[in-house]
């Protein structure tokens, strides 16, 4: 059958359009700045996103920085240096980093804040993360449900981790009400250095030991912490017997959930927020704006224009359905004998 010329005009467009887009993607250098492999949510990142790179057909130039401020700047630099196009940075120290995107601004380099906020730059850049008050919220609403009274350890992440604040400031709109009347005792209240849980187990081992183990919940940030947290605990005979909140669904944290020392998590999925990453760098790449439907969040200077993904909680009830039907987690791994 013959075409008619229009209809061959059109498939000759789209063919052109096609190419176009591999073309546009064929080879583009982005960079990637992360803070750490250290706990398990960040090696999903890392290979979410090499995967999504190279899907695209993306030169994407990675760098891990480990927790350490000044080496992160001295790799972004490397990167700028390399001919990057965007650079999709998760900062370790919210703050300093701000000199990271002076000098990608100064190489015409497009940012993307990844998961952690850069704060204090008045200049533009966009934010991928998840509701991060939400996470708090959903930390806070469930440890005040099971425990309306008693004595708390409220720990926080790292004080250089803008989301460490967010997620504190969400769940102490649940606590801090019920100690204002009296009904919860605050016994501890700290932020824990580089989210570590070794500090996490230290400061819970110190609660317990000034309250002669009359500890009645333990706000924990993410599953690192709570295992650190839970392994003060089992030390006096009370892991499973202090509700303890945790984030991030690591494995780790499921088998806890699963075995009952750990209370919930909260599931982010990474693969959702990778795959994100890699699609706004190759549109910022390519001079696309992105539709982030005026939703913004405060970075002390300026309100930075964000893409924003759910967190959703999971307890033992909903965890085959959140992770395991998810494929965030294998089965086999969460029920091990
Ligand atoms: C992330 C958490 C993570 C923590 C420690 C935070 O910025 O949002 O998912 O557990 O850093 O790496």
């Amino acid at each position: 059958m013959r075409k008619s010329f229009a209809a061959v005009l059109t498939s000759l467009a789209a063919g052109i359009v096609l190419a176009a887009t591999h073309a546009e993607a064929a080879g583009v250098k982005i960079g990637l700045s992360l803070p750490t492999q250290r706990e398990e949510r960040w090696v999903k990142d890392k290979l979410t996103m090499e995967a999504a790179a190279k899907k695209a057909g993306v030169d994407l130039r990675v760098q891990v920085t480990d927790n350490d401020a000044s080496k992160q700047v001295a790799q972004c630099e490397n990167l700028i240096s390399q001919g990057i196009k965007v650079l999709i940075l998760a900062p370790h120290d919210a703050s300093s980093a701000s000199v990271i995107i002076d000098k990608a601004a100064k190489a015409g380099i497009k940012v993307i804040s990844y998961d952690r906020l850069v704060t204090d730059s008045p200049l533009d850049y966009y934010y991928l993360s998840f509701d991060n008050v939400k996470v708090g919220e959903l930390q806070g609403e469930f440890i005040t449900k099971k425990v309306p009274k008693g004595s708390y350890i409220v720990l926080a992440g790292s004080p250089t981790d803008n989301n460490a604040k967010l997620f504190r400031e969400g769940a102490m709109k649940f606590i801090k009400p019920l100690a204002d009347k009296g009904d919860i005792k605050i016994v501890m209240d700290q932020f824990v250095k580089d989210w570590q849980p070794s500090e996490a187990q230290k400061l819970c081992e110190q609660a317990l030991t000034a309250n002669a183990n009359k500890i009645d919940a333990v706000l924990a940030p993410n599953d690192g912490t709570a295992g650190g947290c839970i392994q003060a605990l089992a030390a006096q005979g009370l892991a499973g017997k202090v509700p303890i909140t945790g984030q991030d669904a690591e494995l780790s944290g499921a088998i806890r959930i699963v075995q009952g020392t750990q209370s919930m998590t909260i599931f982010k999925d990474t693969r959702k927020l990778g795959e994100k990453a890699i699609e706004m760098a190759l549109d910022l790449a390519n001079g696309k704006p992105v539709d982030t439907q005026g939703r913004t969040v405060n970075n002390n200077k300026k309100d930075v224009p964000s893409v924003l993904l759910t967190p959703f909680i999971v307890t033992k009830d909903n965890l085959d359905k959140q992770l395991i039907e998810s494929g965030y987690l294998k089965k086999e791994q969460v029920y091990r004998k």
